[in-house]
């Protein structure tokens, strides 16, 4: 966390996102206000495959949603610093596997950094894309990158939807507020807006 006084803070903040003088408006509040504020949106629980060549890899998000009907596109959050990101750059594909509520096990095992082999011991198999589709997840989503925007620490990946199917339609979705500080975001979040 950064020692730099609150006001220089803010001005760090705000030098790096366009704003139109509204900063007369901004309200400190205590970092957990805002965690807490922010679990209020609400989220599924994913884990996102990728691959590049018979480089496999995936890694737990919630940042996933649905952004157009036709195309077909889904929009994914993704910090380029997990060591998946290269590997989606380099395919330009991904997949989206839906966590249900039995799988709190899994998402807490791809939230973890990248280690030998997160898929070793899973039940999973590869579509046209190559990227990971895990057999007991609820459905899944195969994608291509369709264009990229940065976004503050994370990257927007918009991908339109090659194809998908339910697989485990039983049981329902897992949900991210479900999920506690598991990515340990409570921390993650500025002092002040
Ligand atoms: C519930 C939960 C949600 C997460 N959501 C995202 C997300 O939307 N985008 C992201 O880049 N990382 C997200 N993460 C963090 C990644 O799963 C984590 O950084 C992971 O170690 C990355 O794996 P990799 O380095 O093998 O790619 C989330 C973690 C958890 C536990």
């Amino acid at each position: 966390m950064s020692t730099a006084p609150v006001a220089i803070r803010r001005r760090n903040l705000l030098d790096r996102l366009p704003h139109q003088g509204y900063d007369q408006a901004y309200v400190e509040k205590p970092m957990s206000a805002i965690a807490h504020l922010f679990r209020q949106l609400t989220h599924g629980v994913y884990v996102v495959g990728v691959a590049r060549g018979s480089e496999c890899n995936a890694f737990t998000a919630a940042w996933v949603m649905q952004a157009s009907f036709d195309p077909l596109l889904l929009a994914l959050a993704i910090n380029p610093r997990n060591s998946s990101y290269p590997l989606l750059i380099a395919s330009g594909a991904f997949t989206v596997n839906v966590l249900h509520q039995d799988q709190m096990t899994l998402a807490a095992h791809f939230a973890q950094p990248r280690c030998e082999n997160k898929l070793a011991g899973i039940d999973w198999s590869q579509k046209r894309t190559g990227a990971p589709v895990l057999a007991e997840c609820l459905a899944y989503f195969e994608c291509v990158v369709a264009s990229r925007c940065a976004a503050g620490d994370h990257e927007i990946i918009l991908g339109r939807v090659l194809d998908g199917s339910l697989l485990n339609e039983a049981i329902p979705p897992l949900e991210y507020r479900d999920t506690g500080d598991l990515d340990g975001s409570s921390r993650l979040f500025p002092e002040t807006f």
